[in-house]
């Protein structure tokens, strides 16, 4: 009895992993080559370094996380009248292909300007606020902003994109994932704001 159960649980690790190796290999990198090429590229830049403060870098972000996001727009579950047009026409395939495409990219932090508003920011990301309840971000995206699946990376973001979701999120303006973030953005000053979004920056 005993060994059966050990070869069944052999049987389903072994379909698992053959599992997503299928996926792995599904992935078609020169289509979404194509598609940031063709237009993407415009506003997030070739490499995911993104060609203003506007628009989200997405070099290094997780590919499951941008899938998501990129589904959300087409569903309009997360509003954005930019990003509706440039979602419509993607397959599921296809986002996830350009999920894996970005985060195979990497794009290091900016140096900060400020290094007060920065030493704030460090402060913010790392321990919160115990005064008004506020967790560490840290908590959640990691120590050095890398993320997970499930969770946005932040390092090396766009302080100016980083500063616009929060208020989205505080406003409830965007509200397609678990709306934790809804929480966190309203218990952060505009000090802390600015300051947070300064640090991330710098994380690589
Ligand atoms: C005209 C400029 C523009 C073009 C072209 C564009 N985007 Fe965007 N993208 C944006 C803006 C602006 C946002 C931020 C949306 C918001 O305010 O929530 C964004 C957000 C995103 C996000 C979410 C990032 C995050 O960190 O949550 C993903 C993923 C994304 N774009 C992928 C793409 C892909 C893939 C294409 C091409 C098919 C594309 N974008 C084309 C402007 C653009
Ligand atoms: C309890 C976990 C948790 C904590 C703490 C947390 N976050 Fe988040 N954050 C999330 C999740 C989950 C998302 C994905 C969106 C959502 O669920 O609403 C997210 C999304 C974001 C985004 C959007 C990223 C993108 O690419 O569009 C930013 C910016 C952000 N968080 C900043 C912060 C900052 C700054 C702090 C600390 C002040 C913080 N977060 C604390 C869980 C957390």
């Amino acid at each position: 009895m005993r060994s059966m159960k050990k070869i069944l649980a052999g049987a389903v690790i072994s379909v698992l992993s053959v599992g997503s190796l299928v996926a792995a290999e599904k992935v078609d990198l020169a289509k979404a080559e194509e598609i940031v090429s063709g237009r993407c590229f415009l506003c997030h830049g070739l490499e995911g370094e993104s060609a203003s403060p506007v628009f989200p870098r997405l070099a290094g972000q997780h590919a499951e996380y941008v899938a998501r996001q990129l589904a959300d727009f087409k569903s309009g579950k997360r509003k954005s009248d930019t990003m509706k047009p440039q979602a419509e026409e993607l397959t599921p395939a296809e986002m996830k292909a350009i999920g894996v495409f970005f985060e195979n990219k990497k794009f290091g932090g900016r140096p900060a300007k400020d290094a007060e508003l920065l030493a704030v920011g460090k402060f913010v990301y790392n321990r919160g606020n115990q005064f008004t309840g506020l967790p560490s971000c840290a908590s959640c995206h990691g120590p050095n902003g890398l993320g997970s699946p499930q969770l946005p990376r932040l390092a090396g973001q766009h302080p100016r994109y980083v500063e616009d979701q929060i208020k989205q999120f505080n406003k409830r303006e965007r509200n397609n994932d678990n709306a934790v973030m809804h929480t966190v953005a309203s218990k952060l000053s505009e000090l802390e704001t600015h300051a947070v979004a300064e640090y991330v920056a710098t994380l690589e």
